[in-house]
């Protein structure tokens, strides 16, 4: 099926025997490539995991380091390694996807936490700024990736049949000629001060600063939300989804336990590097921004 947004594929490997370009256009495009039928078992002995109370209050998510250390996950010793041999599965599962995927991609991926979410996002109360249930490219403040690109493989693992419900929104180009003419400008200043005072992992760069601007006016703006082209999504157990969430604009609306794998990815690792928002966003403002 393909809507404006979703692409679904019906392969039922996570290996890719043959490379379709014509998915690989449309992920570095924006859009999101849906897999239905991709094999993932949950044992008996990872039941006790589906439990909102194994992740440390305190925590965002809980997730798995590239240096194989579990973070926000609070239990007995069997439940982390239960919760760690899980998360390393998906992780392997989540490779295998994307080197056989995008296999230009496979030299150049830094392989980012891989994290276990199960929190039900309806009952999550969060400021608006954190709250990913409204439409949102992905962006870190304390982190500046100068153009890097985030790219997400997501699973749905909810044992009781429930959806994770997404909205997908319009392409980046459409956001960033809605919203870069209302950001404030970069100060150089500024992101020197940050970086001084430890608030940025590193300098922040005019990428980085309008990526930020456009992440918090796209949820702050309440009539945006609700009326901007949108389509929402039921990805049902089972189901795995994967886009660059720098690029599509994205939201998460009700679920509760996913699997997430990030990824950064250089631009020169992309097959058109012109679709990137790097590239869009340094031709709108006609100078460098990294
Ligand atoms: C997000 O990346 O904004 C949230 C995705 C999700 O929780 O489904
Ligand atoms: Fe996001």
């Amino acid at each position: 099926m393909i809507t404006s947004s979703i692409i679904t594929i019906q392969n039922s490997s996570w290996v890719i025997d043959q490379q379709q370009l014509d998915w690989i256009s449309a992920l570095e495009s924006g859009k999101v490539l849906h897999f239905k039928n991709l094999p993932f078992e949950i044992s008996e002995k990872e039941r006790i995991l589906f439990n909102e109370s194994i992740q440390n209050p305190s925590a965002r998510n809980i997730s798995l380091g590239a240096d194989g250390l579990l973070k926000g996950v609070i239990g007995e010793e069997v439940t982390l390694d239960t919760l760690k041999q899980l998360i390393l599965r998906f992780r392997n599962l989540s490779q295998d996807l994307i080197h056989s995927l995008v296999p230009k991609y496979a030299e150049y991926l830094k392989v980012s936490p891989t994290s276990f979410r199960p929190l039900n996002i309806e009952s999550r109360q969060q400021s608006w700024r954190a709250d990913d249930r409204r439409l949102h490219v992905d962006a870190f403040a304390t982190r500046p990736n100068y153009g890097e690109r985030i790219l997400r493989v997501f699973m749905n693992i909810n044992p009781d049949n429930q959806p994770r419900v997404w909205r997908v929104g319009e392409p980046f180009e459409k956001i960033a000629d809605q919203f870069l003419p209302l950001i404030k400008p970069y100060s150089k200043l500024q992101a020197k001060l940050l970086n001084v005072l430890g608030l940025t992992k590193s300098f922040r760069s005019e990428y980085d600063h309008m990526m930020l601007k456009i992440h918090d006016a796209m949820k702050s703006d309440i009539s945006y939300q609700k009326n901007c082209p949108q389509a929402q999504f039921n990805f049902m157990p089972g189901d795995v989804w994967v886009c660059f969430s720098d690029q599509t604009s994205h939201a998460a609306m009700s679920g509760q336990f996913m699997m997430e794998q990030t990824y950064n990815l250089p631009i020169k690792a992309l097959y058109e590097p012109q679709s990137s928002p790097l590239a869009l966003l340094t031709s709108k403002a006609r100078r460098k921004l990294v």
